[in-house]
This record gives structure tokens, sequence and C-alpha cells, in this order.
């Protein structure tokens, strides 16, 4: 029996958008049940368009379920929340503040006294490995490096969970890969829990403590798997991907999500 925490409860969630003009309704979600226990890092896979986004927004306060609920540490999840931090596939950064006030942004606004805040700001640079950049404004940044900032501003408010919607997507692989790393000494690092969407079956497998595959539409899980290839590995290039159990699983993975 698991014995962990429960960091969030997603129950038997259903989400339906309105139709508008001579649209149909879009069920894109229906009966999904999932748990997210303490120091989890959860991927989640599935065709495009099944919900995956949709499942991500309801965990983050963003959207309310049609039917059922999500809980957060025994507490309704109502709108956006400091403990849950967002991260998107285009960060979202304040294109006039350098990567230093986006990032002191969050704990300015919650009222953190200042020198606190600028450790706390400094600190996450230093993780995401920006300190040359600090003064640069958005603009100025490579995409991975803006992801870098928009993963440190999530950070910077200490979440119990993060969640993020395939946020390495738009970069380019050699990137991706050094992102992948980052997050996990992140995860490992800050010991939060995650739910990370992606299409990259490779990079759940890497990463993730758990996979969640989900059907097309409408969104519903369909097969979890145990994984920790996450848990021994600090470069995504370390050679656990020619085992044949990785092999089997990826094999196993892929050939659901491809399944209509
Ligand atoms: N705001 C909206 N209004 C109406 N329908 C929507 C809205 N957002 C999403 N949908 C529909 O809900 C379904 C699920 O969308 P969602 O964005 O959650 O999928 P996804 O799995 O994240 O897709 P992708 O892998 O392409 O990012 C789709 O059919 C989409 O057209
Ligand atoms: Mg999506």
């Amino acid at each position: 029996m698991n014995d962990k925490k429960t960091v969030m409860s997603v129950k038997n969630v259903s989400v339906r958008y309105q139709g508008t003009g001579d649209s149909a309704d879009t069920l894109a979600l229906e009966g999904v049940d999932l748990d997210i226990y303490d120091g989890d890092f959860v991927c989640v896979l599935g065709p495009s368009g099944c919900g995956k986004s949709t499942l991500l927004n309801v965990m983050g306060g963003l959207l309310p379920a049609t039917e059922g609920s999500v809980d957060m540490l025994g507490e309704e999840v109502r709108g956006v929340d400091p403990r849950r931090a967002i991260v998107f596939q285009q960060p979202t950064l304040y294109p006039w503040m350098d990567v230093h006030a986006n990032i002191a942004f969050g704990p300015k606004v919650r009222g953190i006294k200042s020198e606190e805040t600028d450790r706390r700001t400094k600190e996450y640079i230093e993780l995401v490995g920006l300190e040359v950049f600090a003064h640069a404004k958005p603009y100025e940044l490579s995409g991975g490096m803006r992801q870098r900032a928009a993963l440190a501003r999530a950070l910077v408010n200490d979440p119990v969970l993060i969640l993020l919607d395939e946020p390495f997507g738009a970069l380019d692989a050699f990137t991706r890969t050094t992102m992948q790393d980052l997050i996990r000494k992140v995860w490992k690092s800050t010991k939060c829990s995650a739910v990370m969407i992606t299409h990259d079956v490779d990079e759940a497998l890497s990463l993730a403590t758990r996979v969640i595959t989900m059907s097309a539409l409408p969104g519903t899980i369909v097969k979890e798997f145990d994984v920790d290839f996450t848990n021994y590995v600090e470069d995504s290039e370390e050679d656990f991907r020619y085992t044949k159990e990785y092999l089997d699983l990826r094999k196993e993975v892929l050939h659901l999500i491809k399944q209509r």
C-alpha cells in the first residue's frame, strides 16, 4: 500500500466545453480520477487534442471542472494559488521586466520582505544558470533561457506542486535534453511534486516516477506505469535507454497512445 501523503486528488472530473453558434459541445475529459503523491513526478501522455491541457488547467485551478472535484492538501482547488506553479509551453514573462524582476514579482506581490525576495530570486537564478542574464529583458534571451527564467519564476514561490504543460515542446532537441536534466535536478533538490504533459515518450520515461496514458477524446486515463529510471539518471543521454526493460516499456506506451 502507498503510505505517501496525497498532495492532490482529482475525483471523477469531466469537462465539457460549450459550443458556440454552429459548433457542438466538446466533452474534453470524462471521469478522470488521479491522485498525486508527495514526491511524485507524473508524466501524462496522450494523442493530440485528448484533453491533457484541459486536465492540467483544472488541476491548476485555471478552469473549473464541469463535474467532479479537485482537492489539494484537503482543500478544494478554486483559482490560482502560489503553492501550485504552472509552466506553459510558451514562457509567460513580463516583457518590460528583466529576468531578476520577473522572478522576484511573485514573492514581491505576496509581501515577502525585499531582502528575502532578493535572496530567493538570486538562488533560483543560479539554480537555472542565468546569473549572467539576470538583468536581460526576455527579448534578449534564447527560447531555452526564457523557459529557464519561467521555471525559476514558478519555483521561487516554493510550490508544493509544479504543473508543466509541454514546457520543452518549442525547444530544439539539444536544449530540450539540457532542460530535462535541469527539471530533474530541480525536482530532486526541491523535493516538490510535479505533473508534466509531454508528447515525447523518452522525455516521460527519463523523468517520471509514474507515466499516465490517456485515450483520445473524451480524455480518460487508460493505463498507469510506475517507472524509476529518473532515480538513477542525471544525464538524459545515459544508456538506460538501451535496456530491454526500457525499450519494452517505450513500445507499450507508444502503442497505447497511438490507439484511437
Ligand atoms: N476553450 C475551449 N473551448 C472549446 N473547446 C476547447 C477549448 N479548449 C480546448 N477545447 C477542446 O477540448 C479538447 C481537448 O483540448 P486540450 O487542449 O485539452 O487537448 P490536448 O490534449 O492538450 O491537445 P494537444 O496535445 O494538441 O496540446 C479539444 O477537442 C479542443 O478542441
Ligand atoms: Mg495541450
